[in-house]
């Protein structure tokens, strides 16, 4: 699986920006059959900041298309966006210009329409910028933030410590991280000398607890389409996280 390719664009693009008529076309899946949430997961994350004051600087890292980015925009003054995927990139900088932006959707895993998506109203795209970089190796002139956000992040990684072991340089004290992840560990982006060795939430407060107070435990649910008769409907353990004064 590599997030540089046409398909997983296509995916993502759906999935971050897709109205719910466009994800659900032609299936027998029915919104109100879903998990509450399911087709909003990067505003859900977002939300689960509980984040309601201003502030000014907010990072998001492994955004994808971007979506995420622009939740954000809605209460910190900057925002950025890294991802390792280049063409996610080049994808949420589009998004930015606020102009309906073309992808497609699949019937059949053979067949598939043009549709565009369009950013939702509200956002403050002005304040967004993405970049192409590693989580694990960030540059070091990145500064700190107020808030953190990390959606499906971490099990995609191949040194998942070396990135949670930057992250109290990341978040300012009182500050706010967000650790968004399905668990779904696998040997093609985390060997097996990387992995945790119990559950992963244990994993977390073991390298995080001496910098951070864990503040809350969530599921969030999402569904990816693939094609009309084949979705990923999964939830991501999500957890919220305050810096140490
Ligand atoms: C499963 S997707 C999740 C994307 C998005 N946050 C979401 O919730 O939809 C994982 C993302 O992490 C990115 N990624 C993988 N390894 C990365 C790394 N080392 N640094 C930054 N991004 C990375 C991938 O390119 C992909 O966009």
């Amino acid at each position: 699986m590599t997030y540089e390719s046409d398909l997983l664009y296509d995916w993502y693009m759906l999935f971050h920006y897709g109205l719910e008529d466009d994800i659900l076309r032609d299936s027998a899946f029915s919104a109100d059959r879903l998990p509450v949430g399911a087709l909003e997961f990067p505003v859900a994350t977002v939300k689960a900041l509980r984040q309601d004051e201003k502030v000014a600087r907010a990072l998001d890292l492994g955004c994808a298309v971007g979506r995420s980015c622009f939740e954000l925009s809605r209460t910190a003054d900057e925002v950025i966006g890294i991802d390792y995927s280049l063409k996610f990139v080049e994808a949420a900088k589009a998004m930015q210009t606020g102009e309906p932006y073309p992808c497609h959707i699949y019937s059949e895993a053979h067949l598939r329409e043009n549709i565009t998506v369009a950013l939702p109203p509200g956002c403050r795209r002005e304040c967004v910028s993405f970049e192409q970089g590693d989580a694990m190796n960030l540059r070091s002139d990145i500064g700190s933030f107020d808030l953190v956000h990390a959606a499906n992040l971490l099990c995609r990684l191949h040194e998942p410590t070396r990135f949670l072991s930057r992250l109290s340089e990341l978040v300012k004290p009182g500050g706010k991280l967000l650790l968004a992840t399905p668990a779904t560990w696998m040997a093609e982006f985390t060997p097996q000398c990387h992995l945790p060795t119990g559950s992963t939430l244990d994993y977390l407060q073991e390298h995080l607890s001496a910098e951070f107070d864990l503040q809350e435990v969530t599921e969030i649910p999402f569904l990816i389409r693939e094609h009309r008769r084949k979705f990923q409907l999964s939830t991501s353990q999500t957890s919220l996280w305050i810096r140490k004064k």
